[in-house]
């Protein structure tokens, strides 16, 4: 037997027993002939006093930092003065009695022992070390924790857990697919699905009315730090529901969760805010508004009708929009933090911003000359600001106004510090368009995806004006991120291959990446729709962190690669081969 307790589970009713412990070295020092070591292992840290008279000195003095050692000693009392609050084991200590290395450490590229910043690059190349450092070791408890209550919740409530293939077919969710070559069949490749969102509506086909599954996603898309090329989707599917059935299940199912796992967390909204689509953008710039404080939009093209401005005249006779946000407090802003701000929005695409202060001495900024004190009044009654106020102008498209105004909001939040870490505003954003334009290729492309079912009510408008068909579209977001997306599906061929159609895709592409789930919906398709909650992004914000690659074992760097083991990384010549694949690469991309 390697140990019988593990170093963080000792206590003081242990006192006197003899104990054997394994681990790692966490710290030493050295204090006149005493060697104190913390010894670590998965559940914590303990001091162990080393002195000559029990262990040999030669020995004592090799101990280096995270070499694994078995010890053998008494628990004891830590002297009144010496003990350690901080640590679970605090008051007492393991006097050692018997050391056995059981494998050195070479020196360290970091410190495990303490959360100073490394860089992200040797910290990815040297996970396994890094995952030993207690904040990653806490991520991935709690992320643990985290899928557990979610597999127990959906367990109580009747779903069953399916795993789905990795080797598939494509499944259009936005990327492009990571695609596996086929050795059986020249030139013939299976797609990594980007959900398994045609699986579980397949499920719901084969009778599975309550689906869920862990499941791994693949896509190849620009990465940020929400986003990473794999990930993990906590996938939900259920037949015979509404919409509202699917929010009201997973909003319990949240709520739950982070009163059970993350107590300390605060839900700011019981029940969730429900926003529609366009609600969102107008009031907070963004399909994924971050509601733990307000600074709504606020739009003033009509206060600003007569304006003598010319920007804003301009912008109006042009059809575009005046919109506002008041930073509070702000009127007395520098010109140097006046211009931050003003080349913050420009790199989200304003041309500029206009500002008005409301100081104690008057109105000042861009806009003093040009505003009368009826306008003022209105606009301070319309938008609420008050003295002091700093009010901030966008003029322009709508869309891009709200864009940069949204921007702008998350600017202000961050600089103002108007958020406490341990709030979370979960709120359901409804009501999606059906259609994006897209610009580039001139053509319509799903919002969410293409299985989703228009709203009854805008289906006579697919052909005549398909870009005011909503669709029963839905998204969980939380503190600025989106959470989860989900719908209520198509069940019915006719309006899929409708769908497919707008979508641009000829009856043989239909055929072709499609048949099989157009086929299924003629052999008794139930009414069906479902969610998938992100759950990388989930144990982010649970954890405090800004970033995925945190909460992940293993993540690819910013740059899509596994730094640690060198992928992705060249094929054998055989491999190729054997894959029906040249390559048509130059020596020096190899
Ligand atoms: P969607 O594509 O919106 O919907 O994804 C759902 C959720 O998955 C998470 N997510 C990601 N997390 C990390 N890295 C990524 N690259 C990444 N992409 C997405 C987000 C997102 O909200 N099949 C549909 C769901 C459905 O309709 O049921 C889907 O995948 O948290």
């Amino acid at each position: 037997m390697y140990k019988t307790h593990g170093c963080g589970d000792l206590r003081e009713e242990h006192i006197g027993e003899k104990v054997t412990l394994a681990g790692w070295v966490h710290r030493r020092r050295d204090h006149g002939g005493v060697t104190f070591i913390d010894l670590r292992d998965s559940s914590g840290r303990v001091q162990v006093v080393f002195n000559s008279k029990s262990i040999s000195q030669t020995l004592i003095e090799k101990i280096r930092l995270e070499w694994v050692l078995q010890v053998t000693g008494i628990v004891c009392l830590r002297p009144a003065g010496s003990e350690n609050p901080n640590l679970p084991t605090g008051t007492i200590e393991v006097s050692a009695i018997g050391c056995e290395i059981l494998n050195p450490a070479k020196a360290l590229p970091f410190p495990i022992n303490d959360e100073e910043m490394i860089d992200e690059n040797i910290r990815l190349t040297y996970r396994y070390l890094d995952l030993r450092r207690e904040r990653m070791h806490q991520n991935l408890i709690l992320r643990h924790r985290v899928i557990k209550f979610m597999r127990d919740y959906l367990d109580a409530h009747n779903f069953i857990e399916i795993e789905t293939p990795m080797l598939f077919k494509t499944t259009p969710e936005g990327a492009r697919d990571y695609l596996v070559p086929s050795r059986l069949y020249p030139g013939k490749f299976y797609a990594l699905p980007q959900s398994p969102q045609q699986l579980k509506q397949l499920l719901q086909v084969a009778g599975f009315e309550r689906y869920f599954q862990i499941a791994r996603c693949f896509r190849d898309e620009d990465l940020r730090g929400d986003r990473q090329p794999e990930f993990t989707q906590l996938d939900i599917e259920m037949s015979f529901v509404t919409r509202d059935d699917i929010l009201t299940l997973v909003e319990d199912l949240f709520t739950n969760l982070v009163v059970s796992v993350t107590p300390k967390k605060k839900l700011l909204f019981s029940p969730w805010q429900i926003l529609t689509y366009t609600e969102a953008l107008d009031r907070f710039g963004t399909d994924k508004p971050d509601l733990r404080f307000g600074m709504e939009l606020h739009d003033v093209s009509d206060v600003l009708k007569n304006s003598e401005f010319q920007i804003f005249k301009n912008a109006l006779i042009a059809g575009e929009v005046i919109k506002c946000i008041l930073a509070p407090g702000c009127a007395d802003y520098s010109r140097k933090k006046i211009d931050e701000i003003i080349s913050f929005a420009k790199e989200q695409g304003a041309k500029g911003v206009i500002t008005l202060a409301l100081s104690p001495d008057g109105v000042k900024g861009t806009l003093q000359k040009f505003i009368t004190s009826s306008e003022v009044d209105t606009l301070c009654t319309q938008t609420g600001a008050q003295q002091g106020d700093l009010i901030l102008f966008v003029a322009d498209r709508k869309s891009i106004v709200n864009k940069v105004l949204g921007a702008l909001r998350l600017f202000l939040r961050d600089r103002l510090k108007l958020i406490t870490s341990d709030a979370m505003a979960f709120a359901w954003v409804v009501d999606f368009p059906m259609f994006e334009w897209n610009e580039e290729e001139k053509k319509w492309d799903a919002a969410h995806h293409p299985f989703t079912m228009p709203k009854k009510e805008d289906l006579p408008k697919l052909d005549s004006d398909p870009a005011s068909v909503l669709s029963d579209a839905y998204d969980m977001v939380c503190n600025g991120y989106e959470l989860a997306s989900g719908s209520i599906r198509i069940h019915d061929r006719a309006v899929q291959t409708r769908i497919f159609q707008i979508l641009g895709l000829s009856d043989e592409e239909i055929r072709g990446k499609f048949g099989h789930i157009l086929e299924a919906f003629e052999f008794g398709a139930p009414p069906h729709g479902g969610i998938a909650p992100g759950v990388d992004r989930l144990v982010m914000l649970l954890a405090d962190e800004v970033n995925i690659r945190e909460v992940i074992a293993f993540p690819k760097n910013q740059s899509a690669r596994d730094l640690m083991a060198d992928a992705p990384s060249s094929a054998t010549d055989k491999q190729l081969s054997e894959l029906h694949i040249r390559l048509d690469v130059s020596d020096e991309e190899l």
